[in-house]
């Protein structure tokens, strides 16, 4: 790596760092570049949402190392206050090299970041951690203030994939175990902890954005003030119940009253075919939305604006399609339909007709959560229903995704991932791919119904 780097317009000075610091080193991680940049898309968002409530834009990049991160906000706005903390000397003193190496105003911190974070307020706060951000998240709180955002990066893989339970129960006070939605499920068992940090300083979140790649999990909420959204914010930590026979999953309703039968709770039938502890109880995790469309889609936009590196912009524009996660409406079907026509692909029309019969009847139905009018998936599919499905709140963006590896009947081609989006679609469902996995489909089918669909997408092309 050579002595001098750039990135996002600012120089960096890393002689001497190291991307795995063992103890006394400067970290600098060229991998994170796809992470900061986020961090100023979300940065530049909330100042064009509007929602700071303060006239200055006090950010705080409160684990700093070289700076690389605060000091890209101080170059591409300028107006912001903008202060880079880091607790090790030689980081803080790399800090003050690199900002007047880039001749650039901010001020720069030397201390334990908690006690930074409850000696004054920031409007806006990245918690950039080597490892686990837990120990941070009470302090983070303390002093937020109103629609306040803060954007945290956890690389605990160990605690949040379930590869060591014993510190997951310690950091996140939940039980994981290895299963093809990791990610979201990490991102939920991170929100939690925010959230019960945000409460006990009578404060909610609003999940903006979460974003976790191979090596970095982000999570950017917003903060709402007072002790109601704090407790509208504790009930939607729940359990969540996964089958191990099928991965089909389900969260615990919140009930003061213990479920009589859990099971029923799942779409699959697994319990039917065998009998034994076939489920387990995972989380408790945040359970409500984790995207929010309007900063997602601003984040977008501003990473074409800033000409930032295609693998930022296409990350973020699969993130605005997951979060939107839609539908088929009529009129799409319609066009779709005709396009199709246009295109001479004969060999699905008797299908699409089948297809047709059932999206333009009926209302209702569509599923946990699902909105569209379609008729159940009895009349669909012939195939019964299990006989008590709890329905999830609505969420405008299902949670979860369903791997085709797991899923798919065997010899699947992933190559057609869109026209499977499609052709769930055309069921009536919710739909879209998942950054999450690139061999996923996010989708308000239960596993049952996705199972058939997969079934007769394979039948039919
Ligand atoms: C993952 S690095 C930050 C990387 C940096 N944001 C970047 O983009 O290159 C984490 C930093 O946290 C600092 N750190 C560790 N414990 C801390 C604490 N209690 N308060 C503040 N900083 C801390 C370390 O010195 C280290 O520089
Ligand atoms: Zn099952």
């Amino acid at each position: 790596m050579p002595r001098l780097i750039e990135e996002n317009g600012v120089k960096v000075d890393t002689q001497g760092c190291v991307s795995t610091p063992k103890k006394n080193e400067i970290m600098y991680n060229p991998d994170m570049v796809t992470n900061r940049s986020i961090i100023i898309c979300a940065l530049a968002a909330y100042k064009e949402m509007g929602w700071c409530i303060n006239p200055d834009l006090r950010c705080l990049d409160a684990l700093g190392a070289t700076g690389i991160a605060g000091l890209a906000w101080a170059r591409m706005f300028p107006k912001a206050q903008v202060t880079v903390n880091d607790p090790y000397t030689a980081a803080s003193e790399r800090i003050r090299e690199n900002t007047s190496l880039n001749n650039l105003e901010a001020e720069v911190c030397n201390m334990d970041v908690s006690v930074l974070l409850h000696q004054r307020p920031f409007d806006f706060v990245f918690l950039d951690c080597y490892g686990s951000s837990v120990q941070y998240l009470d302090a983070v709180f303390r002093n937020v203030p109103k629609n306040g955002v803060v954007a945290i990066t956890s690389t605990d893989d160990a605690a949040l994939y379930g590869k060591a339970s014993d510190v997951t129960l310690r950091n996140y006070g939940g039980h994981i175990i290895k299963t093809f939605f990791a990610k979201e499920l990490a991102a939920r068992l991170i929100l939690a902890s925010v959230v019960r940090s945000a409460a006990k300083c009578n404060k909610g979140i609003e999940v903006l954005c979460c974003v976790a790649l191979k090596s970095f999990i982000t999570v950017i909420i917003r903060v709402i003030r007072g002790p109601s959204a704090a407790n509208e914010c504790v009930r939607k930590i729940r359990q969540l119940l996964h089958c191990c026979m099928c991965e089909d999953r389900v969260f615990y309703p919140l009930s003061a009253y213990p479920i009589e039968n859990p099971y029923s709770l799942l779409s699959c039938d697994c319990r039917r075919q065998s009998s034994g502890k076939l489920a387990v109880i995972l989380g408790p995790v945040w359970c409500d939305e984790i995207f929010h469309p309007a900063f997602c889609e601003a984040m977008v936009r501003i990473a074409h604006t800033l000409h930032l590196p295609p693998r930022v912009t296409s990350l973020l524009q699969m993130i605005v399609s997951e979060s939107r996660c839609e539908g088929l409406r009529g009129e799409d079907l319609h066009l779709k339909d005709k396009e199709n026509k246009l295109s001479g692909d004969e060999e699905l029309e008797g299908e699409r007709d089948k297809e047709d019969d059932y999206t333009s009847g009926g209302e209702g139905g569509g599923g946990r959560g699902g909105t569209a009018a379609i008729p159940s998936s009895e009349d669909m599919f012939d195939m019964p229903l299990p006989k008590k499905m709890k329905v999830e709140p609505q969420m405008r963006t299902p949670s979860f995704y369903f791997n085709l590896h797991r899923h798919s009947p065997k010899g699947h081609d992933l190559g057609k991932m869109s026209k499977i989006v499609e052709h769930v679609q055309r069921a009536g469902f919710k739909a879209s791919r998942t950054h999450f996995d690139s061999e996923a489909i996010r989708t308000n089918a239960t596993l049952a119904q996705f199972n058939q669909l997969l079934l007769e997408f394979n039948r039919v092309t």
